[in-house]
């Protein structure tokens, strides 16, 4: 298999994957610091491949403020273009594979459908339209990809919906939460097993990948099921995204259709319901 370089290794998903890691015996990898491993550093990151020679390179390092991206839109295409740029030429010239991580974002959300590889993208946000162009510089530079789009993470690390769910239902009687924006949550814990198994798979079927937990959801019933699952006394109250304006625009449906990462690698894919209650059974151990 070869050694494995992690890049954005301090984010959610780079903290799963060492835990992940951990679990499975995987020993051959290296959790670089960001200061080592800046995707805006070209020379930086060629360096460090040179010197650590890894097989394959996972990227979880992104900007990922997606309000915020609507302001510091050149700080967000900087990171999540050039940034992806920069890493797949650095993987060119060092015979690495990489394996990108990328977003539901990228799609307009407009139409009730399981959205699969082959749909077109059409982001109505800054940070949709920044990972989009990040997915086409990989694409462009570096035949050895696998970009792996993902949805609504959450995980016992860092923050997230479900962390920030389960602050403000201990500290709130009544929240309100938006019931017309529906997905499907991605434990990111299942995710960096999937991201494992794929690598471990030896494969070379490269391209876009989709994966999240099974089912659909929207923020109102994942929320619903947060609380329930934790015993959080709060009522929560359904409304529409119309009535909490946000920056960014977002996708009203964007849950996509998962065969194809199921059918290549054999790879099966927890509901997100039993996905969230081994998050939370763990952020109760904490
Ligand atoms: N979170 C979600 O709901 C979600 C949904 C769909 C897809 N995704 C995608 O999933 C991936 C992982 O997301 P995540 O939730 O793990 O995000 P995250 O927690 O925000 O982690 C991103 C990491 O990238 C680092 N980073 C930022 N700029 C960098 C640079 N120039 N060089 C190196 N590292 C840099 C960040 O460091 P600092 O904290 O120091 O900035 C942070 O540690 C991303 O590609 C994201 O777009 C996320």
């Amino acid at each position: 298999m070869g050694k494995i370089l992690i890049v954005g290794a301090g984010g959610q998903l780079g903290q799963c994957l060492k835990t992940v890691a951990e679990r499975r015996a995987i020993t051959d990898i290296v959790f670089p610091a960001e200061a080592d491993a800046n995707i805006l550093d070209q020379t930086g990151l060629t360096s460090l491949l040179q010197k650590e020679k890894p097989a394959f390179v996972i990227n979880c390092a992104a900007y990922t403020a997606v309000d915020k991206a609507e302001d510091e839109v050149e700080l967000a295409k900087a990171v999540n273009e050039t940034g992806a740029a920069n890493l797949a030429l650095a993987c060119a010239s060092n015979n690495a594979v990489l394996v990108h991580v990328s977003t539901d974002f990228v799609f307009e959300g407009n139409l009730v459908k399981l959205l699969t590889e082959d749909d077109e993208a059409n982001p109505i946000n800054v940070y949709g339209q920044t990972k989009l162009d990040g997915e086409k510089a990989v694409i462009a530079l570096l035949n050895e990809h696998f970009i792996i789009r993902t949805s609504w993470l959450y995980s016992e690390y860092a923050n997230n919906f479900v962390k920030t769910m389960l602050k403000l239902g201990a500290e709130r009687d009544e929240l309100n939460i938006i019931a017309d924006q529906v997905g499907t949550p991605t434990y990111a814990i299942d995710l960096a097993n999937a991201i494992f198994d794929i690598i471990l798979s030896d494969s070379k079927a490269y391209g876009v990948y989709h994966y999240s937990n099974e089912g659909v959801t929207s923020w109102f019933d994942f929320a619903k099921a947060i609380f329930d699952i934790s015993e959080t006394d709060v009522k929560a109250n359904p409304i529409p995204g119309s009535a909490y304006p946000t920056k960014a625009i977002r996708p009203a449906f964007s849950v996509m259709d998962k065969s194809k990462i199921k059918n290549t690698f054999g790879i099966a894919i927890p509901y997100w319901r039993d996905s969230l209650i081994a998050c939370i059974k763990k952020l109760n151990e904490k």
